[in-house]
């Protein structure tokens, strides 16, 4: 009852035309191999009689044949995405014994809208073999033929895993063969190599998925079908011609029509951005691609057909597809270029600065540690101790004073050197002539630095005609400088071996 039902419902929907697909009565699966439309079993589930495909599940696993009755060849596979299917299928044998042929088959494949994909190769398998297919070509339905032939007289230097003419031979397969013959033929009925090889095989097969083995030759009776790849298109027409065909035209909405391989019949692909089943009206939905995560790198945002990276201020890109992630806009490297060069100039002037004023300071440390090792405060403490109104009392020079009365120590000012050191000229800043002792580094303990600066203090007041007067020091370096009154007239050794000069002294 129930089953008479569903046949009336059936019928009813086929009635209605080939554009209906796939109600809630068609099958969607045979065992691994789901069925979607344009191919379906049952009335008003497929497009053309070409379509219609059956699943036989009596027989423990379902499997999916072509029409309406079981056949010997096996659909594996529906593509609806690549116009693509895989069967199993298509082995011819013919096989000999001593008193000739003992079974033999010479099998076809002859569906309009399907032909056989130029990802396969034609095999043949034998040493007195004669391979051969033939068919139609698509379009001009001209006949066409290949094959190949294997002749060996012992399976001696028969190599596995080279199928090139030595008990096995192939060939490709032309572009759009379809309504295919495999044909065997033998031309000494396997005489004499009965032994090794009773058999011919010949069989198109996916590349790839063979492997020759020279067992092959001996046994290859079990193995019945082998798979192949077969491409389909709808009807004979181009997508143009069809399209004008309104009702019967497949692809619509965001589906869009292709002729990818340049002959009659077309295919229906989803738009960029839309997936579903091309074939079903309204059935080709917009990705949600931002959903599936890891996208863009930074935002993604969805729109119908596409979606959209985007990067924060300053950056474009950021698609995770084009590998470069979200890279700076030019204005932005500018901008950040010039920042970082100001502010490694910036931190060089601060470090220079800061060297310098190091340096300054760890002078001015120096000087004042000389000052003190040279007994400066001492010094000074005796100087304060006789009353500071004296006038004759030693001066305590700075560096920088003995400098610039020196010229920076400038060669031209020389006017003396020996074992003790150097003597300068110099012109103080109160324009006193004076002559700056510049002693070599001697070392000096603390009893000895007492005495030099209680000589430093009597000589400064000693105001003697024959004794140079001693008007002061330097104490901040390391050897102390000490700044006598400047003698015109020569030195005294001038005066003591220069005859005319040494006259005048008594
Ligand atoms: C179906 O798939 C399972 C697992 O992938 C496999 O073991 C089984 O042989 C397949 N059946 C057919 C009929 O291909
Ligand atoms: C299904 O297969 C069994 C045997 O495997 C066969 O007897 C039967 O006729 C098949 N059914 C159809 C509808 O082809
Ligand atoms: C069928 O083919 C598609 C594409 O060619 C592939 O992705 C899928 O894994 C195949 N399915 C089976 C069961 O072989
Ligand atoms: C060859 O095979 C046939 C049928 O298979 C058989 O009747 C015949 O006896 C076989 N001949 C020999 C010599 O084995
Ligand atoms: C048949 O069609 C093919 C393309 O499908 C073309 O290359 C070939 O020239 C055609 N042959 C004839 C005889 O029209
Ligand atoms: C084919 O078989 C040979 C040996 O039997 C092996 O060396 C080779 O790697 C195989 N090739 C493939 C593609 O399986
Ligand atoms: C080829 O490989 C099979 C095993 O796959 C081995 O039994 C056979 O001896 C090999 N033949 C040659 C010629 O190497
Ligand atoms: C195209 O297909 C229609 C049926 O769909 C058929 O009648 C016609 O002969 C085909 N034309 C060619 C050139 O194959
Ligand atoms: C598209 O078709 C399949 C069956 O082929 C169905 O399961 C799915 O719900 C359909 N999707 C839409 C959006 O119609």
């Amino acid at each position: 009852m129930q089953l008479q039902i569903l046949l009336v419902v059936a019928a009813a929907m086929a009635s209605l035309g080939t554009t209906i697909a796939q109600d809630s009565s068609c099958e969607t699966s045979c065992g691994n191999v789901t069925i979607e439309f344009p191919f379906g079993s049952g009335e008003g589930c497929y497009y053309t009689s070409d379509f219609l495909v059956t699943c036989n599940r009596s027989s423990g696993e379902p499997i999916l044949f072509f029409g309406k009755s079981t056949s010997n060849v096996f659909i594996t596979n529906i593509s609806i995405s690549t116009g693509e299917m895989e069967i199993m299928g298509l082995v011819a044998y013919d096989c000999y014994n001593r008193s000739g042929r003992t079974r033999r088959n010479n099998p076809y494949l002859r569906i309009r809208d399907f032909w056989i994909s130029t990802k396969n190769s034609f095999v043949a398998i034998g040493c007195d073999t004669h391979a051969y297919i033939e068919g139609k070509r698509q379009g001009n339905e001209s006949d066409i033929g290949t094959g190949c032939i294997s002749s060996c007289s012992s399976n001696k230097g028969i190599t596995n895993g080279s199928c090139s003419g030595v008990g096995c031979c192939q060939v490709a397969i032309p572009e759009r063969m379809r309504y295919v013959d495999i044909s065997l033929r033998s031309y000494n009925n396997h005489r004499n190599i009965l032994g090794f090889n009773p058999c011919s095989y010949g069989f198109v097969i996916q590349e790839g998925k063979f492997n020759f083995s020279s067992n092959n030759l001996h046994d290859f009776g079990s193995v019945e079908k082998m798979p192949m790849l077969l491409d389909w298109a709808i009807g004979n027409e181009t997508c143009e011609v069809a399209r004008k065909d309104t009702s019967g035209f497949l692809c619509k909405g965001n589906s869009q029509c292709v002729e990818e391989y340049g002959g009659p019949g077309y295919r229906c692909r989803c738009k960029h951005g839309y997936a579903g089943n091309p074939y079903i009206q309204n059935n080709c939905t917009n990705i949600n691609e931002c959903e599936r995560g890891g996208v863009c790198q930074h935002e993604c945002f969805e729109y119908d057909g596409g979606y959209e990276c985007r990067c924060p201020k300053g950056f474009s890109g950021g698609d995770k597809k084009d590998g470069t992630g979200c890279i700076a806009d030019e204005s932005l490297v500018i901008r950040i270029v010039v920042g970082t060069l100001s502010a490694a100039i910036f931190l060089l002037i601060f470090v220079a600065w800061l060297y310098l004023g190091l340096k300054k300071r760890k002078l001015i440390l120096l000087k004042e540690k000389f000052f003190r090792q040279n007994g400066g405060i001492m010094l000074q403490q005796r100087i304060s101790g006789e009353g500071g109104s004296h006038h004759d009392q030693a001066k305590v020079f700075t560096i920088e004073e003995l400098k610039k009365a020196t010229n920076n120590y400038d060669e031209t000012r020389i006017i003396g050197k020996g074992g003790y050191g150097t003597v300068y000229k110099g012109v103080l800043s109160d324009k006193r002539t004076v002559a700056i002792k510049k002693s070599k580094l001697v070392d000096q303990t603390q009893s000895q630095i007492e005495q030099f600066i209680n000589e430093v203090v009597i000589l400064s007041q000693i105001n003697h005609r024959n004794v140079v007067k001693l008007i002061g020091c330097c104490l901040e370096t390391e050897v102390p400088l000490l700044v006598y009154e400047f003698i015109s007239n020569g030195t005294l050794s001038d005066h003591i071996h220069n005859e005319s000069r040494s006259l005048a002294l008594t």
